[in-house]
């Protein structure tokens, strides 16, 4: 594998899920693969889960890894084409993905979405700048339209947990305070879309994701009929993508707790990518409870991101 942006990178799913599993049985199995080899994770926005998790998978590899972030140790990155660098911008994107492409075999990226603009934003003119001018693998450790890595670690923790062949697994908007990107679940959807599942979507009107991240998935703006008999809801807020960005006041009612769950999926796992804004988007007695696995989940990244670099150090 040269390039893990999105499930579409990815020729077998199912078996790089159970790379992901051996991983976790066996996790220094692989060890010899990334001897002398140097992976460098390079942050424009914050990260706890994808860095330390994608640090780890690469050193029980045997990489080296370089943890770059750039947004507060970096100089000033310049990201358009065809201006004078006469403002704040120090460095050109062109150079600086140039010159980390001489230090590494395989770089991470993470770079979330401006909101503002939502062609510029889908894109993915800032991954895409790095794949183009560094010159080496690239792993996306979030962009600003999908976060494969978390995706298959959930699809992961699924694969784990399942107790029937095909689960109901349920992505369901929740409140929050802030406009965030779609990436979690536009990603989250597109690999439920390629899994054996019964997948099905519900939001408030105006929250409908793009549709070509959501095709074969039930998309219903009635929560309590889509929590039905649900075995794993996924819990996470998204903006609108039209208006893009936008955030509507008033649907602080779709927050899930245990009274939901008791009244329409009692044997629900409860799945959420962390961070997760206690209360507000998710309740303390669901994260505090045992119908929750976000730690489990979160546990699952690591060989997520081992499956993956795996697949890369032996293209290298
Ligand atoms: N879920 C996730 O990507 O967490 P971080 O933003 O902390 O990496």
């Amino acid at each position: 594998m040269k390039l893990f942006s999105s499930v579409n990178d990815v020729t077998d799913v199912p078996a790089l899920v159970a790379q992901a599993l051996a991983a976790k049985k066996d996790p220094f199995a692989n060890n010899h693969l990334g001897k002398n080899k140097t992976i460098s994770l390079v942050f424009l926005n914050p990260s706890l889960r994808t860095r330390m998790s994608t640090q780890k998978a690469a050193m029980n590899l045997g990489m080296n890894v370089i943890v770059l972030n750039i947004d507060k140790e970096g100089w000033a990155l310049e990201l358009r084409d065809n201006v004078i660098m006469n403002g704040t911008t120090v460095e050109h994107i062109r150079e600086a993905a140039a010159v980390m492409g001489e230090y590494s075999d395989i770089i991470g990226v993470r770079s979330f979405p401006g909101l503002k603009d939502r062609e510029e934003d889908y894109s993915e003119s800032i991954f895409n700048k790095f794949v183009e001018f560094c010159k080496v693998p690239v792993v996306s450790l979030e962009s600003a339209t999908r976060h494969p890595l978390q995706s298959l670690a959930d699809l992961v923790t699924i694969e784990e947990l399942k107790t029937k062949a095909r689960p109901k697994v349920v992505l369901t908007w929740a409140p929050h305070i802030k406009a965030l990107p779609q990436a979690v679940p536009n990603s989250f959807a597109e690999w439920m879309c390629k899994a054996d599942v019964d997948f099905v979507i519900t939001h408030p009107e105006g929250y409908a994701l793009s549709e070509q991240f959501t095709n074969g998935a039930t998309i219903t703006c009635n929560q309590d009929e889509a929590l039905k008999d649900a075995d794993f809801i996924y819990v996470k807020n998204w903006s609108a993508y039209e208006p893009y960005g936008a955030v509507t006041e008033g649907n602080e009612d779709w927050m899930l707790t245990n009274a939901k769950l008791n009244a329409f999926a009692p044997d629900a796992k409860i799945m959420h990518c962390l961070p997760v804004r206690r209360d507000l988007e998710l309740s303390s007695d669901i994260l505090d409870g045992p119908r929750s696995v976000v730690i489990h989940e979160a546990g699952n990244r690591v060989w997520a991101a081992q499956a993956v670099l795996k697949q890369m150090l032996e293209a290298l």
